[in-house]
């Protein structure tokens, strides 16, 4: 029992020895990736060779990309794709995708080398769709780096060797930069053209595109935002404006007018700030909101003391360092008619011995007349002062009834009267007697004051 299983196992061995000892032999083909199922790769037994037609042969393992048929011509069995790292492990940038094949024919191994050649079945890819670049604002001297693109494809077909790249939509205004075919890449600005202005444009949009070298190559664009960076480039400009005059009423807080400003910078750059600057007596009478600019009276004002003033306004960006600009606005002072006329009534001082002749009172506006005085006495100076200003301090004055047929009142300049009286009072008929004196200003409206100047007889 034990000799026949000996032998069996001898006979095994006998009959294994010539196929694991036989030299294999080696088969070289070539085909293109993508190959439609079922084209021929090469035929085994001429590739071999052979003068006849060797038997089947069978390949072991099966491939799931290959197989051989009945006249042994290798053939494609499944899609094979060079990029994909199942069917290509090894295969990279320079390595070549080589499937190796056992084929059997009775117990002779024959090794058959496919190598898969590349076509042009990739498109270059950038890592992102967009890049958003920022190029500061005068700056002409930017480079910018920018993404390569990738092929998956090889040699030719790839980006590496003949791969290119240019920008669509940029107007002349930005250029490539690429010291060697395998350099960093990068976005600078095209000769001759203007520096980036910000002001003028925000953004740039423009396109990379890249190109593989494949006989119909393939491109892909990137899409690229150029931002431009706001420098405080522009100093404030400030709109000219007359403002009205403002009347010496106008209470303190009351608005006197708006400085209105500008600035072509953006962000702190071209945020304002107001205020007044220079002359004291500006600075004093008026406040500014030094965000709006609008100006207040900080101090009542006064046309007799102040007719004009020169508000000069500072307005300053709050970009570093800050552009400023200094502007003068002229503003007169309006005198209102805000005062009336004010009568002093100066009775004349004469000796009370001297008969026939008025008395003064200590009491102002009281004169005291003797019976059967002269006629055409002076009673009383009368003095009318305004405190406004031309027409508004303007006056003129008349004696009022009652009592105006005895008394007449002669100007001596224009602030300056005198009272007199025109006939001897009578005692018997009257021993007090008044006049009104009535002040009135030019101004519209005018103002006025009345007052009395009383008289009284004494014996
Ligand atoms: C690349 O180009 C080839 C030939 O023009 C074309 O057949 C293929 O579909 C393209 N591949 C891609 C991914 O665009
Ligand atoms: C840039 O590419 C996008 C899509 O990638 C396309 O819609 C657009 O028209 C292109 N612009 C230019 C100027 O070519
Ligand atoms: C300036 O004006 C703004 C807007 O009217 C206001 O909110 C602010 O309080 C003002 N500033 C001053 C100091 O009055
Ligand atoms: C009127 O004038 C007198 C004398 O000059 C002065 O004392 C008085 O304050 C004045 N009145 C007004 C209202 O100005």
């Amino acid at each position: 029992m034990l000799n026949s299983i000996s032998l069996v196992a001898l006979l095994w061995a006998i009959s294994c020895a010539p196929f694991i000892l036989a030299a294999s032999r080696e088969v070289n083909f070539e085909c293109d990736e993508e190959t439609d199922l079922n084209a021929g790769v090469g035929n085994l037994w001429r590739a071999l060779g052979s003068p006849s037609r060797l038997s089947d042969f069978r390949l072991m393992p099966e491939s799931p990309y290959f197989k051989v048929d009945k006249e042994s011509n290798v053939r494609i069995r499944g899609r094979i794709d060079r990029e994909d790292p199942v069917a290509c492990p090894d295969a990279g940038e320079t390595r070549p995708c080589v499937i190796e094949l056992n084929a059997f024919s009775d117990n002779d191994r024959t090794v058959v080398r496919i190598t898969i050649k590349d076509i042009n079945d990739n498109a270059p890819v950038f890592k992102e769709p967009q890049k958003e670049l920022i190029v500061e604002e005068g700056d002409t001297n930017f480079q910018c780096p920018l993404d390569a693109a990738t092929d998956a494809d090889i040699g030719d077909n790839g980006m590496l060797i003949k791969g290119h790249y240019f920008l669509i939509g940029v107007g002349g205004q930005f250029s490539l930069k690429q010291r060697h075919q395998q350099g960093a890449l990068y976005l600078v600005l095209a000769k001759g053209a203007q520096a980036l202005d910000y002001e003028t444009a925000q953004q740039h949009l423009l396109n990379l595109t890249a190109c593989d070298g494949g006989l119909n190559p393939n491109c892909t664009s990137q899409r690229l935002i150029v931002r431009v960076r706001d420098r405080n480039d522009n100093a404030p400009i400030v709109t000219p404006d007359a403002w009205p005059a403002v009347p010496d009423t106008l209470p303190v807080g009351g608005r006197v007018g708006k400085v209105t400003a500008t600035d072509a910078d953006s962000g702190e750059n071209g945020r304002l700030t107001y205020s007044i600057t220079g002359d004291r007596k500006s600075m004093e009478a008026f406040v500014i909101n030094e965000t709006t600019g609008e100006v207040r009276l900080h101090r009542r004002l006064n046309a007799r003391s102040h007719l004009q003033y020169v508000i000069q306004v500072l307005v300053s960006d709050n970009g570093t360092p800050s552009r400023q600009t200094v502007t003068s606005f002229p503003l007169s002072v309006r005198d209102a008619n805000d005062h009336a006329p004010n009568i002093s009534i100066l009775p004349m001082v004469q000796r009370l011995q001297q008969k026939g002749t008025p008395e003064a009172t200590k009491n102002s506006g009281m004169v005291l007349v003797r019976e059967n005085a002269n006629t055409g006495a002076s009673l009383a100076f009368i003095q009318v002062t305004d405190e406004d200003l031309e027409d508004n301090g303007r006056t003129t004055c008349q004696l009022g009834e009652p009592g105006a047929e005895l008394f007449r009142l002669t100007s001596s300049g224009e602030k300056d009267y005198m009272l007199y009286s025109l006939q001897s009072l009578d005692y018997e008929a009257q021993t007090r007697t008044s006049v009104r004196i009535d002040c009135r200003d030019a101004g519209s409206p005018p103002q006025s004051q009345a007052k009395s100047c009383k008289s009284k007889l004494r014996m």
